[in-house]
């Protein structure tokens, strides 16, 4: 059986303590810490600069995966990687050349990933598939935690995972949004490799139950 990457997103932490959080994160076993990087323009909210990731690299070896809602990433990706990102996700919606810097993230040595909002379609990305190291699928419109999971998601991911076995692409698909324990089984069974949860872990009486029923 493959193993699922469960990676829990901070947006939902307490932003008044996110060392204490990130601590907890290790303890109850998540793989990757999944940081939603806003902008206020590409989507309406303003979250975490690369100040903030810098200060948490000093504190866990946990995997990074950062999640850059924002509508230039072509100009802030770098600070990014040396605050100590391991993973540099960008959107598909943005303007830039995306096989560029896609080529320029992983040249520069961390891993690339390309993100679709609910309204892009797979094929948009395709051309993509062969430069990424990632594609992560949104089963909510971005922007804010605790939203439901847009169950018409699933066909996408199904679509995806063909593709990418089709051709042989070396490429997770990550699900972000809205996931728990009930939805989690959706994706997993639709072809998920990694899995983004934050008010479900953050909100959990017991996170490290609630952290082992996402991949089983
Ligand atoms: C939304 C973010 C998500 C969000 C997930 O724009 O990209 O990562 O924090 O939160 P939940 O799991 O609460 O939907
Ligand atoms: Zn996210």
């Amino acid at each position: 059986m493959k193993k699922i990457i469960i990676a829990p997103s901070i947006l939902s932490a307490d932003f008044s303590n996110l060392a204490h959080d990130v601590k907890m994160l290790e303890q109850i076993g998540a793989d990757w810490v999944h940081i939603d990087v806003m902008d206020g323009h590409f989507v309406p909210n303003i979250t975490i600069g690369s100040g903030v990731v810098k200060s948490l690299r000093k504190i866990t070896k946990l995997f990074f995966d950062a999640h850059l809602m924002i509508t230039n990433p072509e100009k802030y990706w770098r600070d990014f990687k040396e605050a100590g990102a391991d993973l540099i996700v960008f959107h598909q919606e943005i303007l830039a050349d995306k096989k560029k810097l896609a080529k320029e993230i992983k040249d520069s040595g961390v891993k690339a990933g390309v993100s679709i909002k609910p309204k892009t379609s797979v094929e948009e990305i395709e051309g993509l598939l062969p430069y990424v190291d990632l594609v992560l699928v949104m089963t909510v419109e971005p922007g804010f935690g605790g939203q439901s999971f847009m169950e018409d998601m699933v066909p996408k991911i199904k679509r995806l995972r063909k593709v990418i076995d089709e051709k042989k692409y070396n490429c997770l698909i990550e699900i972000d949004g809205g996931i728990n324990s009930q939805t989690s089984k959706i994706c997993l069974k639709a072809g998920a490799d990694v899995l983004v949860s934050g008010s479900y872990i953050f909100s959990a009486k017991d996170p490290t139950e609630a952290i082992k029923l996402l991949s089983i």
